[in-house]
């Protein structure tokens, strides 16, 4: 099928990428001509693992261009807007770039039937009001109201970064809202290679063991979005339960850990997204629950739990810090090592990372940063110049004349750190703030 994806971040370029490799001819349309031009040359703009071995296998069914009448809309099939949503101050979602995609579309569709389909995260309603825009579009470039010759759709993502094109060729499940049965029928052909699982796996990603098909949900489009919304609010409220649970485990002197595994081992609750330590960050759960919060006032409804969720997870950095400050009893003229940078491991992604409200903090109580990252240093000095913290390329080089370090993202390969020789006289306190150790 002939394939438009609109918005090269994680989403759209890994969505594109994936379905190249499955043999769809795709095109990946962005405002950022510098994005482009790195893709022309079959390099990733982000970093996320494997994507640039899956970009060379997928290379001679993809396009880059950042033209919307290069693009070729009225012979595409499937049009994808994946741009950014970021929050709004109120926290609502900044739907900015998602109109003017909507426009662009609308303004450049013919006879061919095209479902376009909303893969950025957008409020519940998005889909009517998309509808509105491409039709206004339409009906201005062509001088009649369209024929019916196009659909919307909601095919929410779950993908996680760092693990991105694994979740999308192997996912828990596709999610589709249309309000026409035809959309759903084209979307589901698109995706019957991952539905059926009969592709043949990228040797970089073998399929999992006894994964055999996707179990499909279709349903109207409200629902779709808010899907969306309810995955993401409902993982980050189980961190913070469980980072609410931590807290009292230090109190009585029980180990969250164990009681993690306790709990997860029943299936009603599941092992996944216990983890305890300084919370949730990244460009999702902050975001989306904001924004889920801001739909529900729009209503009258409060969303108590998920503010709940909100407030016991940004209060995690400032206790980090607080318990440093404890350690060390002055932070002023201290240096302080934090190992990592990223929101996660596996991604040089800074959005809403814990790392960085927790140098911030540091910062203004005197200390002295230093901080080290394997992938992220390069875009936390470009965003935050303002930060007067030390970068170093290795990490034994942070943590060198440290008296804190301050474990903040768990990549592997601080496990390998000689940990015995850091911490042997006891000088240099380890604060784990991953329970990764
Ligand atoms: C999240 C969801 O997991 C995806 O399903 C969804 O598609 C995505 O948001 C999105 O909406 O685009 P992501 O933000 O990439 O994915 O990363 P996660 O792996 O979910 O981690 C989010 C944060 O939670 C990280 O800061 C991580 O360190 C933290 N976390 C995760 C914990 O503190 N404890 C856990 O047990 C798990």
């Amino acid at each position: 099928m002939k394939v438009l994806v609109i918005g090269t971040g994680y989403v759209g370029l890994n969505t594109g990428v994936v379905l190249a490799y499955l043999g769809h001819d795709v095109t990946c349309l962005d405002v950022n001509s510098e994005k482009i031009e790195m893709l022309k040359q079959g390099k990733p703009p982000i970093y996320e693992p494997n994507l640039d071995t899956l970009l060379t296998l997928a290379y001679d069914h993809l396009h880059f261009t950042t033209d919307y009448d290069e693009a070729d809309i009225p012979n595409t099939d499937v049009v994808f807007i994946a741009v950014g949503t970021p929050s709004l101050p109120d926290g609502g979602a900044n739907l900015e770039y998602v109109a003017q995609a909507a426009r662009s579309v609308g303004a450049r569709l013919d006879g061919h039937f095209t479902v376009i389909v909303n893969k950025s995260t957008v409020p519940i309603g998005s889909g009517n009001w998309v509808t509105t825009l491409i039709r206004d579009a339409y009906q201005k470039s062509q001088g009649h109201r369209p024929h019916g010759n196009y659909f919307i759709a909601s095919n929410p993502e779950f993908l996680r970064q760092g693990s991105a094109l694994y979740d999308t060729f192997y996912p828990d499940r596709i999610v589709l809202g249309a309000e026409d049965p035809r959309a759903i029928d084209i979307l589901t052909n698109l995706y019957r290679p991952l539905l059926n699982q009969d592709f043949t796996a990228p040797e970089s990603l073998p399929r999992p063991e006894g994964f055999t098909a996707v179990p499909l949900v279709t349903c109207d489009l409200a629902s779709a979005e808010m899907i969306k919304y309810a995955a993401n609010s409902f993982l980050a409220l189980k961190i913070s339960y469980i980072n609410e649970i931590a807290h009292l485990a230090e109190k009585v002197g029980a180990d969250i850990t164990q009681i993690a595994r306790g709990i997860g081992l029943d299936s009603r609750i599941g092992p996944r997204f216990l983890n305890a330590g300084i919370g949730w960050g990244g460009s999702c759960f902050g975001k989306d629950t904001a924004a889920l919060i801001s739909t529900a006032c729009e209503y009258n409804l409060e969303m108590p739990i998920i503010e709940a969720a909100r407030n016991v997870n940004y209060q995690l950095r400032e206790e980090f810090v607080m318990k440093a400050q404890q350690e060390l009893k002055i932070l002023k003229g201290k240096t302080v090592t934090l190992l990592g940078l990223a929101f996660k491991p596996n991604t040089d992604d800074l959005r809403d990372a814990p790392a960085i409200d927790i140098a911030k903090m540091l910062l203004l109580r005197g200390a002295k940063v230093h901080a080290h990252d394997p992938v992220a240093i390069a875009n936390m000095k470009r965003q935050y110049p303002e930060l007067a913290i030390d970068y170093f390329e290795d990490a034994n080089e942070a943590v060198q004349d440290s008296d804190a370090v301050l474990l903040v993202t768990e990549w592997p390969l601080y496990k390998k750190l000689d940990w015995k020789t850091i911490l042997k006289d006891g000088k240099v306190k380890l604060l784990d703030g991953r329970n990764f150790f």
